[in-house]
This record gives C-alpha cells, sequence and structure tokens, in this order.
C-alpha cells in the first residue's frame, strides 16, 4: 500500500512537471516515448513549429536526443543554471553552431591607442549594478533563424552609448548592418559576413564610416524572420566568410545606407581589459559593452547562474551585450543581453559566472563613442598605463 502510494506520488510528480516544464531533466531515462511525445507536441505549439511529414520525424528524433544532451548539461553544470526545452530544441548542436553562432574564432588583441587603458573616474563600482535599471537598454530583440548576432551586440552598446550622451534611448537597426557592412581583416581572418557572422568592432568601423545608423523603425530587421532576402553587403569576402547565401534579391532588398535618416552617430571605439574586475568598474563608467563569448551551452539555457563544465576560454562564437552584474549567494555574476527574443533564457537575458573568464566573456570587450571630445575629457587626465594583455 505504502509503496503503490510513494508510486504514485513519483509518477505525479513526473507528469506534473512535464506539464509545467519545470522538470529537471537529469535522467530522461524515466521518460516513455509518449511522454517524449507530448513534449514534443507542446514545443511544436509553443514555438509555433510546422514539418512536413518526413521533416517531423527527423525533428522528433533530434529533439528525442536533445533531451539527453540537456541531462547531460544539468549533470555537469558546474554553477546554477538549469538547462531544458528551448526554441532550439529540435536542432542539432552542428545546425545550431552553423545557423544561429558564428564560425569560433580567437579574439583579436587590441593595444596602444585602440585600447582603453584602466581607470576609475568617480567611485567604486557598487556591489550590483545593471543598466536596464536605468534607461540605457532597449528591449530584447530577436535575430531569429541566423548568424547575426554580431549586429545586435553592436547596435546594444550603441543605443547605450547615445543614450548616455544625453539623447533618448532609440532602437537601431541591425538590418543596414546586415545589407552593407562588408568590413574586412584579412590578417586576423575575421570579416562581417552578413547571415554567417561578424564582429562589432568591424562594425563600430563600418558606423564611423557610414554616418551613424538609422532607426529599427526606419529599417527594420527582416533578414532573420523571413521577411526578406537580401544580397550579401559590398565587399564579401567569399574567401574569408564563405559562399554568399543562394538566394538573394538585390533589386527589392538593397543597401539602403543614405536613403534613410540617421539616428544615431559614433566617431571612434575602444577595446577594453581582460581583467573582470576593471570590466566592473568600466561598465560602470561606460555603459553597456559589446562582448563575445563561447555560447555553444546556451542552446539549452533556461535560467541561473551558468558557469558550463565544457566551454572555451579562448573560442569565441557568439557576439552579445553585458548589461550588468550581481552577487548571489556568494556567486558573482555578469548580466547579459541576448538576442534570441524575450521567451528564451530569464527574459532574454542570461547569467554568467563573473570573475574566472567563463567562456571567454572577458576576451573581447569593446564599446563605440560617441564623442572623441567628450570621451577624451571625461577619460584623458585619468589615463592609467595599465600594459593590456
Ligand atoms: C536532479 O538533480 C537535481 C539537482 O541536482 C535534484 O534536485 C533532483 O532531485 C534530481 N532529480 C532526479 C529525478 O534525479
Ligand atoms: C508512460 O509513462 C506514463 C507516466 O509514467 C504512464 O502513465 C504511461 O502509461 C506510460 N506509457 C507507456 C506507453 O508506457
Ligand atoms: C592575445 O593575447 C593572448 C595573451 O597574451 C595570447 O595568448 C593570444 O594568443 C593572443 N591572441 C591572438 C589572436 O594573437
Ligand atoms: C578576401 O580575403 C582574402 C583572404 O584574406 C584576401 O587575400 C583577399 O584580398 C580578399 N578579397 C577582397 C576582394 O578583399
Ligand atoms: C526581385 O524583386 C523585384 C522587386 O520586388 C521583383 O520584381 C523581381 O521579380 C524579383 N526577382 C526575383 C528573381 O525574384
Amino acid at each position: 500500500m505504502r509503496i503503490t502510494f510513494v508510486f504514485l506520488l513519483a509518477m505525479l510528480g513526473v507528469s506534473m512537471a512535464i506539464i509545467n516544464q519545470n522538470f529537471h531533466y537529469n535522467s530522461t531515462k524515466q521518460l516513455n516515448l509518449t511522454q517524449v511525445k507530448q513534449l514534443f507536441s507542446k514545443f511544436k505549439a509553443e514555438h509555433k513549429k510546422f514539418y512536413n511529414f518526413l521533416e517531423e520525424q527527423r525533428r522528433f528524433e533530434i529533439f528525442r536526443q536533445n533531451l539527453d544532451i540537456i541531462s547531460e548539461l544539468n549533470q555537469v553544470e558546474e554553477g546554477t543554471a538549469e538547462y531544458g526545452i528551448t526554441q532550439f530544441s529540435d536542432m542539432t548542436t552542428e545546425e545550431f553552431k552553423s545557423q544561429i553562432l558564428i564560425p569560433s574564432t580567437y579574439a583579436r588583441n587590441f593595444t596602444g591607442s585602440r585600447y582603453h587603458g584602466f581607470q576609475k573616474i568617480s567611485q567604486d563600482a557598487p556591489t550590483s549594478y545593471d543598466w536596464r535599471d536605468h534607461g540605457a537598454v532597449t528591449p530584447v530583440k530577436n535575430q531569429g533563424t541566423v548568424g547575426t548576432c554580431w549586429t545586435f551586440s553592436t547596435t546594444g552598446n550603441i543605443e547605450g552609448q547615445w543614450f548616455l550622451a544625453g539623447n533618448p534611448l532609440v532602437s537601431l537597426s541591425e538590418e543596414q548592418i546586415v545589407d552593407c557592412d562588408g568590413s574586412q581583416e584579412p590578417s586576423t581572418g575575421h570579416a562581417d559576413c552578413g547571415v554567417f557572422g561578424g564582429w562589432p568592432y568591424l562594425a563600430f568601423d563600418y558606423v564611423i564610416n557610414a554616418g551613424g545608423l538609422p532607426s529599427e523603425e526606419t529599417y527594420p530587421y527582416c533578414v532573420g524572420n523571413g521577411g526578406c532576402y537580401p544580397c550579401p553587403a559590398p565587399g564579401y569576402n567569399e574567401t574569408l566568410c564563405g559562399p554568399a547565401v543562394p538566394y538573394c534579391n538585390a533589386t527589392a532588398y538593397p543597401c539602403r545606407q543614405g536613403q534613410v535618416p540617421i539616428a544615431a552617430k559614433i566617431e571612434d571605439w575602444k577595446a577594453l581589459s581582460k581583467d573582470e574586475d576593471s570590466i566592473k568598474q568600466q561598465l560602470f563608467e561606460i555603459g553597456p559593452l559589446s562582448v563575445a563569448l563561447d555560447a555553444s551551452y546556451l542552446q539549452f539555457y533556461k535560467k541561473g547562474i551558468s558557469a558550463p563544465k565544457f566551454c572555451s576560454k579562448t573560442t569565441l562564437n557568439h557576439a552579445v551585450l553585458l548589461t550588468g552584474y550581481g552577487i548571489d549567494n556568494g556567486v558573482e555574476f555578469w548580466n547579459v543581453k541576448n538576442s534570441w527574443g524575450a521567451k528564451w533564457g530569464e527574459q532574454g537575458y542570461f547569467r554568467l559566472k563573473r570573475g574566472v573568464g567563463m567562456c571567454g566573456i572577458n576576451t573581447q570587450v569593446a564599446t563605440a563613442i560617441v564623442s572623441k571630445q567628450a570621451y577624451s575629457e571625461k577619460f584623458m587626465e585619468y589615463e592609467d598605463y595599465e600594459q593590456p594583455y
């Protein structure tokens, strides 16, 4: 009797949890086929996925295998993060990396005048801080099904800088960067490749040369949601970027740089320290910062302070926006704005363990500068000659 009761409770627990999607997938072995099918149906409904018959079989298999990966991620997690079903649960790890992330590459080291040395211009940065609470961050956006994260990291930083220079907060156009920025740096193998990835620091140069960026409203994002099929940007380098998109229409979706009004401008950009105490102080002094990391594990991130066991500290495949930091039960973390919609993660954000170079989050920190003059007035007299890298 007692055994039966416990067994029933356990069964009830499992099915309740499945329905709530709070189920902690340490062991998918406890799920039978019917239950996996239920989870898949719920996933399809929630993320509006439609497949033809053959595709459905294939996606179901991938979904099922992903439950085991999720279970593994939960078991080896060294922080407090939880992993579960996300909008990417029907993609293999390889598909996720090639379509949503950008090709893994080493960070670029910057020195000399490009480098913003460590300065403390006013008070110590507080224990916790987030630019979301100070009006410098626009709502979470969604890059959709393509590898344009780098354009969102770029706009997110410029939006914050433009606001902090005394202007109203305005959401800026990623689409113009996708359509028009073919910047490249052959010596490092880095290039801006539209839907196939790119680098915020190269995009800053593009934005300076283009005279600024229009607003999201006047030049809306469309490439990741099937709304348009632009051709590769002028200067697109197939050697560095790989083959161009197989279908595009330059007549219908041209680069519209110069044809829409500019909403925000920048004059320069700087690379920041790799030291996370300095990054904390500089985030507080400067505003939200463009960063990059190895984001492979984020495919299934749900919530918590992530410290994944398997994560590269040196090769980067995703660009995002550092907006704040804090401490929870003695664990220091970064708050990071992602570009996968507000339903992903913690209302579109994720947290990452701070102070240990987690996933390389500290290796490619950069910011645009709205006014060179204001920058030099604010920082020059505090110039500290810390040797970069
Ligand atoms: C899964 O792991 C969590 C946290 O480690 C634990 O609380 C939970 O009881 C485990 N569940 C199962 C079914 O093993
Ligand atoms: C699957 O598991 C659920 C809950 O444990 C149970 O109610 C159901 O009968 C099982 N289905 C099959 C086909 O084994
Ligand atoms: C950047 O500097 C670090 C530390 O000196 C070094 O390990 C790394 O190889 C450098 N990266 C590149 C791409 O040169
Ligand atoms: C493209 O990149 C390759 C490799 O770095 C370089 O040799 C070539 O000059 C570039 N092509 C153009 C058109 O810029
Ligand atoms: C490209 O777009 C133009 C303008 O919308 C349209 O007239 C043309 O048919 C399109 N070309 C192709 C190949 O779809």
